[in-house]
């Protein structure tokens, strides 16, 4: 089995969500010990913009080319294409997902690579995988006590679902600036969740080879 491991924190392998990824890499290591791991670090300047060659690309009737950084899109999209199961591990950021995770979806959401225009709307070209994404935020997001919107979640629902990844998990730490106290119970509680869903799906299984689906978030 493989698993893509994407993290997009500045703060690298010390920050809360890569912490969070990393218990679930845990748990699905336990349930599969021989299972490989790539860790795709796209935090900070670690993947080059999207540039002229790949937006023209996008267009219809484009040339088929390799420049500029469709290269890199290649290669990117390769790996989603290999892996069984994708943990995606990513701080919130003014809401949403910060500007480095963005910019690995704009490297794999590709027109005709994982998702295709048609008269109906868009149509995913991926077959379906787990999804499990570790969140951290400042503030609390979600529940009674959220004082924030969260377009982080729906964001990641309809740009993954339009290329073909329905199966999300989400799992998050809330509340990481809220001190000490505050950030040891949301972990405690975090972790506990995490092991009862593989308590209780302890095998994690590529899922069956999909039909394309018509997008409709
Ligand atoms: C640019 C920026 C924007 C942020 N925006 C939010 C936000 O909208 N909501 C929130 O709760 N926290 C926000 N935070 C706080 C982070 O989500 C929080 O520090 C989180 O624990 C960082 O996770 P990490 O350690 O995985 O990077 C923001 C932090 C930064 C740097």
């Amino acid at each position: 089995m493989n698993i893509l491991h994407v993290t997009c924190s500045p703060r690298g392998e010390s920050s809360e969500s890569h912490r969070l990824s990393k218990t679930i890499i845990g748990c699905l290591l336990q349930a599969n010990p021989a299972a490989t791991v790539i860790n795709r670090v796209v935090g900070a300047t670690a993947l080059t913009p999207i540039d002229e060659p790949y937006a023209m690309s996008q267009q219809a009737l484009a040339d088929v080319t390799e420049a500029g950084s469709i290269a890199l899109s290649n290669g990117l999209i390769e790996e989603l294409q290999l892996a069984d199961v994708l943990v995606i591990a990513t701080p919130m950021h003014n809401f949403a997902v910060p500007a480095a995770l963005k910019l690995w979806i704009d490297h794999v959401a590709r027109v005709r690579r994982t998702f295709n225009v048609g008269a109906q709307g868009k149509t995913s070209l991926l077959r379906d995988r787990p999804v499990y994404v570790a969140v951290a935020s400042g503030g609390r997001f979600s529940g009674l006590t959220a004082r924030q919107p969260d377009f982080l979640t729906p964001y990641l629902k309809a740009v993954l679902g339009m290329i073909g990844l329905h199966d999300l998990h989400f799992f998050s730490v809330e509340g990481t600036a809220m001190g000490p106290d505050a950030l040891n119970a949301a972990r405690d509680h975090t972790q506990q969740a995490v092991r009862d869903h593989f308590s209780a799906n302890p095998s994690v299984e590529a899922n069956a080879p999909s039909q394309p689906t018509l997008f409709s978030a």
